[in-house]
């Protein structure tokens, strides 16, 4: 069985470091095979795990298009599309990686998105876990190159801002014909005397369950600047500590952990 999660929210609330800490403390719990998927077309995910991202799926899409836009045909040219899919991930040491790439281009390329998507899909179930880091917004997901997912980790920082952009998130999130068992809000860079009021009131009239907050974390703020890898991070950083307990919530949560006890 498998468990998705897809991490969204405001530009800059943190989501490539969670998604990377997220797939740091999902290797270490041994739960099975991890793949990272860098759906941002901006993506650093990649320098955040600290490996060479492969070539990205946009290309393949571009390529696999004709110019007028219209259906590529046979089933030869899916194969081909799927050969090229399994080409393009990155395998590192206790997770793999693939990067989506730059979005859609002025025309329309409806067909061989499906076709991407229903191959991403066909990659993730040869995985236990899919950790997804996505750009800000959700045009992604309107734009259906996203499948279903088990959890939406949507993050704020401790500011109305980022709520509001949380709010709008969660609500097209609602719009979308994709299934999301879990839509939930995730605190990061939470000081450690606690949350304002305003704050905390806030995020409990968003409409999603709240997962552990992640403190604000000095060694991250420095990985972080450096460009590193979250792997460099000390044990018990504690961002990371606090993402264990995010993987502990989604693990019992999830059918998987109904699966496997
Ligand atoms: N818990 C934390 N403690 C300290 N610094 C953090 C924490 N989380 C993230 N940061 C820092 O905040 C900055 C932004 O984080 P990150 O790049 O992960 O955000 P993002 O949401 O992916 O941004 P974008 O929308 O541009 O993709 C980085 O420099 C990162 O190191
Ligand atoms: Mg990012």
């Amino acid at each position: 069985m498998k468990l998705s999660v897809a991490i969204a929210g405001k530009g800059g609330t943190g989501k490539t470091t969670l998604a990377a800490l997220l797939i740091r403390a999902f290797r270490e719990k041994g739960t099975g095979t991890v793949l990272a998927v860098d759906a941002d077309p901006n993506s650093n995910l990649a320098e955040a795990l600290g490996v060479e991202p492969g070539r990205p799926l946009g290309e393949i899409r571009e390529q696999g298009s004709t110019p007028e836009g219209s259906p590529p045909s046979g089933i030869g040219r899916a194969r081909a599309i799927e050969n090229e899919i399994q080409r393009a991930v990155t395998e590192a040491d206790g997770f793999d990686l693939i990067t989506m790439g730059r979005g859609e281009g002025p025309r329309c390329y409806c067909y061989v998105n499906n076709l991407l998507r229903e191959s991403l899909d066909t990659l993730s179930r040869n995985y236990e876990v899919v950790v997804m880091d996505n750009e800000a917004g959700m045009e992604h997901l309107s734009r259906r190159t996203t499948n279903n997912m088990d959890f939406l980790i949507t993050v704020v920082n401790p500011t109305l801002p980022s709520i509001r952009a949380a709010k709008r998130i969660l609500a097209l999130s609602r719009q979308l014909p994709i299934r999301i068992e879990h839509r939930t809000v995730l605190v990061n860079r939470a000081a450690s005397d606690g949350l304002r009021e305003e704050i905390t009131r806030a995020i409990a009239e968003l409409d999603a369950e709240r997962v552990p907050d992640v403190p604000q974390d000095d060694a991250v703020e420095r990985v972080g600047v450096s460009g590193g890898s979250v792997f460099t991070l000390p044990d018990q950083t504690p961002a990371l500590v606090a993402v264990r307990n995010t993987v502990e919530t989604a693990l019992a949560a999830s059918s998987m952990a109904g699966g496997r006890e």
